[in-house]
């Protein structure tokens, strides 16, 4: 057995994704997730992919009397993988203080116990949003950070960058900071996948539903962008291979003596698609139409962003491999095992 690592979040979707690969790694796992956004039988999932049920605790993480505790009643962790965060963008924009208290108060409370409690490093869950519109794609991480357009987008930057006031002001601990591109996608045993509340904002789970009958019709957000099609371009990246680049980013900090305190990486599969080329896919894929119309531009879209993964391709040795019509089927056999219920 490998070392212990906390997953912050670990119910949730890119959170229960990497566990199973932590575990299959080799690696002990304990979650701390409060199901504001996930619920405990993820974890019947985690067990039936790996044999293995995780630590479980349930718990808030800004709360730092809870964390202590978890410290204390689980010793000996050595890294921690924090994906305990609010991330609607919309919603974000109408409550941002719960934005800023959530996801800042996590990442400052788990900072200040990790030297205490010997964790050495901690992977931070950012996203290509800190971009904002790219003047050239695909985007490296030298390219500049954009003003952020919403309290969400602002807290990932706010938090890259306590990440590195922290670790300069001498702090005994290492970070990697990912920032994803679009993730989707299901475990391909179809036993763990995303399980929005509520109405989806985000595609991919939209046009499941919407394929499935839950939804009449996907609205695409406008074809009127500067793109080949008219439609936004985003990177798709399967939140398998997304998974897989957490457990090869612990792994560096916790046992690669040299690297530097803080190193960032950019987590997309270099490919820009757009949002009627997916839907393509998604109907090639299946076999499943997915009625759809085209609507207005939602605000505060950027138009189109896609990664320059060379450095995690070349320092990390991780490269995006799933196929995207390999993936689409998986978040469709996923939706139908959830329409099942
Ligand atoms: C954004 C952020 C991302 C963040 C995510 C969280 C950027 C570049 N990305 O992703 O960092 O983690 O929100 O939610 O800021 N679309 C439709 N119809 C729909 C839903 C979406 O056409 O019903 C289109 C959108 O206009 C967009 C694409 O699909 O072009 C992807 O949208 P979505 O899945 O919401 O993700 P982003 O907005 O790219």
């Amino acid at each position: 057995m490998k070392e212990k690592i906390l997953v912050t979040g670990g119910t949730g979707y890119i959170g229960s994704h990497t566990t199973v690969e932590l575990q299959k790694a080799g690696y002990e796992v304990v979650i701390i997730d409060n199901l504001s956004n996930s619920n405990e039988a993820v974890l019947d999932g985690i067990e039936a992919i790996t044999g293995v049920r995780p630590v479980f605790v349930k718990g808030d993480c800004t709360d730092l009397e809870t964390l202590k505790k978890l410290f204390k009643e689980n010793p000996g962790i050595k890294g921690i993988i924090n994906f305990a965060a609010s991330k609607a963008v919309g919603e974000s924009v109408q409550k941002p203080l719960l934005y800023y208290r959530n996801n800042l108060n996590t990442l400052i409370n788990l900072l200040e116990l990790m030297p205490e409690n010997g964790v050495e490093g901690i992977v931070f869950s950012s996203s290509c949003t800190v971009y904002g519109e790219p003047d050239q794609n695909p985007i490296d991480e030298t390219a500049p950070i954009k003003p952020a357009t919403s309290p969400y987008g602002n807290t990932k930057q706010i938090s890259e960058e306590i990440i590195e006031d922290y670790v300069k002001s001498g702090a005994p601990i290492k970070s990697i900071l990912l920032r994803y591109f679009n993730p989707i996608g299901a475990h391909p045993s179809a036993l763990i996948g995303e399980l929005p509340l509520g109405v989806p904002q985000n595609l991919v789970p939209y046009l499941t539903q919407t394929a499935a009958g839950i939804r009449k019709e996907l609205t695409v957000f406008g074809d009127d962008y500067n793109t080949p099609d008219g439609s936004c371009i985003r990177d798709y990246i399967d939140v398998v291979d997304l998974a897989k680049a957490h457990v090869i980013a612990m792994k560096r900090m916790l046992e690669n003596k040299d690297t530097a305190a803080v190193e960032v990486f950019n987590l997309g599969t270099g490919n820009g698609l757009s949002v009627l080329q997916l839907i393509n896919a998604f109907e090639e894929a299946t076999g499943v139409p997915v009625p759809h119309k085209i609507g207005e531009r939602r605000a505060g879209d950027i138009e189109k962003i896609w990664a320059d993964p060379k450095k995690a391709n070349e320092v990390l040795g991780w490269k995006a491999e799933a196929d995207i019509k390999d993936t689409m089927r998986n978040a469709w056999a996923w939706q139908c095992k959830v329409t099942e219920k």
